[in-house]
Formats: C-alpha cells, structure tokens, sequence
C-alpha cells in the first residue's frame, strides 16, 4: 500500500497538470489525469479485490433484506477499468458532456470518468442500493483529499450521487451512459427494461455502452431504439471475459441518421 503511494505521487510530481493536459491534447484526447494514474488513485481510494468483494458482500445483505436475493439485476460487480477506459474513448465525449453511470455501485466509474477527461460537465451515477449510494459519496470526499494531499488539481466538473431506482428517476441530462448490464433482464441478449427506459429518456445522440447485452434496435412504435456504433471484446475480473458495446440513440424515422454497423462477433 505504501509503496503504491509513493508511486502514484511521484507520478504526480513528476508531471504538471499543464504537461499532462499538453500530451493528450497532442493526441487529440484531453485528459485530467492518465489512464495509469487514474489507475493508481482508484487502488488508493477504493482497494482492491477484496475490498471489491465486500461491497458485493453489502450488496448481497440489502438484496436480502428486500426480499430480492435472486433478482439478478442486483448482483453486484465492479467492471474493469482498463476495458470501461478503451469503451468510453469509443463513445467521443465531447467538450461539456455529462457522464452517467447506471447502476454506479460504489461511485468508482463516475470518479474514474471524472479524473481521465478534463472537460466533463458534470459526472453523476444513480444507485438504488442506499449503503453502496451513501460509500460512493464517502468515496468522492476521501478522493479529493488525496488528490489535494498529493497538489492534484481536481478535475472541474461537478460530481454527484442520486440513491434511486433508475425507472423512476429523470436522467435524461445525460451524454455519455455507461450501464453494466451483463445480468440484467434481457430476451436472448437484448436487454428489455433497460433498452425501453433508455429510449424513452434518453435525447437522440445519446452515446451508450453495455455490457456483454444488446439494446434493441427498435423500441416502440415511434421509431425510438439505438444504433451499434462499436464493440470491444475484453478481460473482466468478474466474469473473465466482457464483450462491451457503444450505441447511439436515434429515431429511426431518420433514416439519414443510420450509418452501416459493424458486424457483431456473434
Ligand atoms: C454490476 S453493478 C455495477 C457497479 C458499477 N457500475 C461498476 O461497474 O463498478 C450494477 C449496479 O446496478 C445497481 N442497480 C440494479 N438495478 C438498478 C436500478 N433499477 N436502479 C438503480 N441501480 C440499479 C445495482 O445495485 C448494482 O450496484
């Protein structure tokens, strides 16, 4: 733990935020922090598997308090950063985005989006478990301490946590939605709730990326529904392996707006 301490501080000293901001820029991506020292900082702040492991252990007991232990939309997991890193350059945020996670768990994601881009709006996750809503805002102020115990500037955009049910909360500020899908309810591998709720709130240009489920194409009679942009096939500690995908919501009825897809691996 120490010696990861030292590391990352020493990453820090050793490149000004000017320089850092300087050599994304150069490679036509802007940058808060890198991809390493995001990587670094999200170890300091959320520790590592068993720590991850716990929070799936929170999560378990208040499924089981609902009465909701087998309900697979609730199991808990933690995606892999190098691979939610790779599928969010995919989805292009743009200057004044805002970042969501679906489903944030423990925050780690929206904190990750909110150090690897310098020019987030705002960052924000809706989670329905209330101890792992209330650790991701214990999380958010440990992480600012230590950026500023370490002189990192932070990052500018906003951040917040909503505790509540995806269904019934109002999202549709979002650019960017990241969702682990991979056990939520789906027909085959076309996740169902989750591809209407997202069509109906969701503005047209939206990008979204699921994970190892589909949206579906078309999702009522309006037209409403999303395009495959891209896939990334990837290593994912929870499940091994992880197919990610990044969509954009469109209205089909424009059909100016349908690009060719690419060809899915399956
Ligand atoms: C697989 S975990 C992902 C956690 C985090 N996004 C990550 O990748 O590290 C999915 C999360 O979605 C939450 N969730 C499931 N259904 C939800 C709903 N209807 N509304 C809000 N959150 C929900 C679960 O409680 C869980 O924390």
């Amino acid at each position: 733990m120490q010696m990861a301490m030292s590391f990352v501080s020493f990453r820090f000293v050793a490149t000004s935020r000017k320089e850092r901001l300087r050599v994304h820029r150069d490679k036509g991506v802007r940058c808060a922090l890198s991809k390493a020292e995001t990587a670094g900082v999200l170890t300091e702040i959320f520790g590592t598997r068993s720590d991850a492991f716990d929070r799936k252990g929170i999560a378990m007991d208040d499924a089981g308090r609902r009465g909701r232990s087998k309900d697979l939309n609730l199991t808990y997991g933690e995606y892999d950063l190098d691979l939610f890193t790779k599928l969010l350059d995919r989805a292009s945020p743009a200057q004044g985005d805002t970042f969501l996670d679906l489903g944030s768990g423990c925050g780690r994601l929206v904190l990750a989006a909110w150090m690897l881009y310098d020019h987030w709006k705002r960052c924000f996750g809706v989670e329905i478990v209330d101890p792992l809503h209330r650790e991701s805002i214990a999380k958010y102020g440990d992480l600012r301490q230590h950026l500023a115990s370490s002189h990192v500037p932070c990052p500018t955009a906003s951040v917040d946590f909503i505790m509540g049910d995806l269904n019934e909360t109002d999202f549709s500020e979002a650019d960017v939605v990241f969702c682990y899908s991979t056990t939520w309810d789906s027909a085959g591998p076309v996740l169902t709730t989750l591809s209407r709720r997202l069509s109906e709130v969701l503005r047209p240009g939206t990008r979204v990326i699921t994970t190892d489920k589909m949206l579906a194409e078309i999702c009522d009679a309006d037209g409403r529904g999303f395009q495959l942009l891209d896939q990334i096939d990837g290593s994912n500690k929870d499940t091994f392996f992880s197919t990610g995908y990044v969509w954009k919501r469109i209205d089909r009825t424009n059909l100016e707006e349908l690009v060719p897809r690419p060809s899915p691996s399956f």
